[in-house]
Order: C-alpha cells, then structure tokens, then sequence
C-alpha cells in the first residue's frame, strides 16, 4: 500500500504533471502553435477534425463525471486523492480538447449544439453504462469501468490519433501527448487498486464482466461509425506530401498504407487485445462483445 499510494500522491501527481510534462504549456500545447493552414482551409477536413475532436470531448466529460463521482464511493484515503487528480486530468482534457473545437472554428456560444449534433449515439450510449454503476456509487465496476475499459480505449485511441495526425500537427500532437502520459497514469490505476478489491468480492464478477461485454459493444460500433465517415485517403495525402511529414507508423503498420476499414480492425483488435491483459491481470474474464 505504501508504494500505492506514492505513485498514486498528489505530490507525485504535481511533480510528474503539473510541474513535469505539462510545465508551459498552453490549452496543453506549446503556446503560439496553431492549427495547420492547410486543415483550416480545407472545409472537408476541418469538418472532419471538428467531428472527431467532439468524441474525444464526449469521452472526456464522461470521464470527468466518473472519476469525480467515484471518489465519495472510493473506500480508502489514498483512492479518493488519486481520483481528485484524477479528477483534474479529466477536466484539463475536457477543457484543451473544448479549445480545440474553438480553434477549428465553432464559436464559443455553439459549444453545446456542435457536441449535441456530433456527439455519436454509440459512444453516449457507452457513457451511460458506466455511469450508471458510478451513479449507484459503485466503486469496484466503475473503476473497471473507468479505469481499465474506457481509458484503455482512450490510450489507444490518443495514440493512433498521436500517430496519424503528429507528423502534420505539432499543436495536435503536442495537446494528445501530454493527455497521453495522463491516460498511461490512469489505467495503471485502475490495475493496481483493483486486483485486490476484487479477490475480496468475487462474487461481483458476472456483473462487471457484463457491463465490460457490454461497453465493448458499443466502443467498436463508436469505432465502425468513426471510420466509416473517414476523410477521404487521398485527400490527407496530398497534405501530407504537401507538408513534407513523415509516414506514420502505429503498432508496427505504416497508416498511410491502410483503408480506414483496415484501420479500424487495427485499433479495435490492438484495444480489445489489452482489455483481455489488464482483465486477466485482475482476474475479470474477458467477455468477446457482439459484433456490432
Ligand atoms: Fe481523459
Ligand atoms: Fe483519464
């Protein structure tokens, strides 16, 4: 518990993040970077940043209502300061990602009706699930929930996205990696507090490994939507010749090479792949969610 709760302080927090990867930065960026001209310019391809970046803000105010929410249901000290930390990566994300929408070009009045239109059914959907188990303070699922389902998605996530868009958008890259090295934190979390709460009720586990099947589920039919109204490949690499960048390479494929149907079996295998792992690391049995 020792080491617990040093690698999971506030002051590890301050000095890792606040004071470490995140030390002037701007809306998590490096200040002055902007947003490429060439995407600006490009109504297709702004229209189509603007509709991902909305899932990434739907994601993040779902994780700000989980962590906040779970640190009343948190049965030990060192739970609830993590998850105040927490709690402030969530709405650190929930804020840059929000700017970014901004700096696409939404105005700061239509924030809520650009979400609402964007948002994708699925993804709320995958929101409720958990927050239903937070909503009933149930701090074991919802870590799961949280933790371990959606933050493991949303590592990769950020990464592919990291890998794909950093080559031609340092601000971009800049603003996803800071939020990965949080996410990275997060996860590690949900492993470590959990294993042992778990052996302790093991009863729980229909449940919980329920409710995974059942995220899952709706996380690939968020993915099948997102990649179906993909941007147009050749369209991206024209701007990406245009802008001399390196090809981008994910979990040993180069991207540019891949249809976005290919692209989205590489994220949903390599992100249900490490579901399987940090289950089985706390002895949840994976559950292989229906094909949507
Ligand atoms: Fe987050
Ligand atoms: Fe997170």
């Amino acid at each position: 518990m020792a080491d617990f709760l040093s690698a999971y302080s506030i002051q590890h927090w301050l000095e890792s993040a606040a004071q470490g990867y995140l030390m002037d930065t701007e809306f998590g960026h490096r200040p002055g970077e902007r947003e490429p001209e060439p995407l600006l310019a490009d109504d297709a391809l702004r229209e189509q940043a603007i509709r991902t970046t909305v899932q990434l803000v739907v994601g993040e105010r779902c994780a700000l209502a989980a962590s906040s929410g779970l640190i009343n249901a948190a049965p030990d000290e060192g739970s609830k300061r993590f998850l105040a930390t927490q709690t402030l990566d969530e709405a650190r994300h929930v804020e840059v990602f929000s700017q970014r929408l901004f700096d696409l070009g939404v105005p700061k009045t239509e924030l809520e009706s650009a979400l609402s239109a964007h948002a994708n059914p699925n993804l709320v959907r995958f929101a409720e699930v958990l927050l239903e188990k937070v909503d009933k303070k149930d701090f074991v699922a919802g870590v799961v929930g949280q933790n371990i389902v959606l933050e493991g998605m949303a590592f990769h996530v950020f990464e592919m996205l990291h890998a794909s868009t950093a080559p031609l958008n340092s601000k971009f890259g800049h603003t996803l990696s800071g939020t990965i090295a949080d996410e990275r934190r997060h996860v590690g979390f949900g492993e470590n507090r959990i294993g042992s709460l778990i052996q302790h009720c093991p009863e729980r586990k229909p449940e919980i490994e329920r409710m995974q099947r059942e995220m899952s589920y709706y996380m690939l039919a968020t993915f099948a939507d997102a990649f179906r109204d993909a941007p147009d490949p050749a369209r991206l690499q024209r701007m990406r010749a245009q802008a001399g960048a390196k090809p981008s390479e994910w979990q040993g494929v180069a991207l540019d090479a891949l249809e976005p149907k290919e692209m989205e079996a590489l994220l949903a295998d390599t992100v249900l792949k490490e579901f399987k792992i940090r289950l089985g690391r706390i002895g949840i049995e994976y559950q292989t969610p229906a094909r949507p």
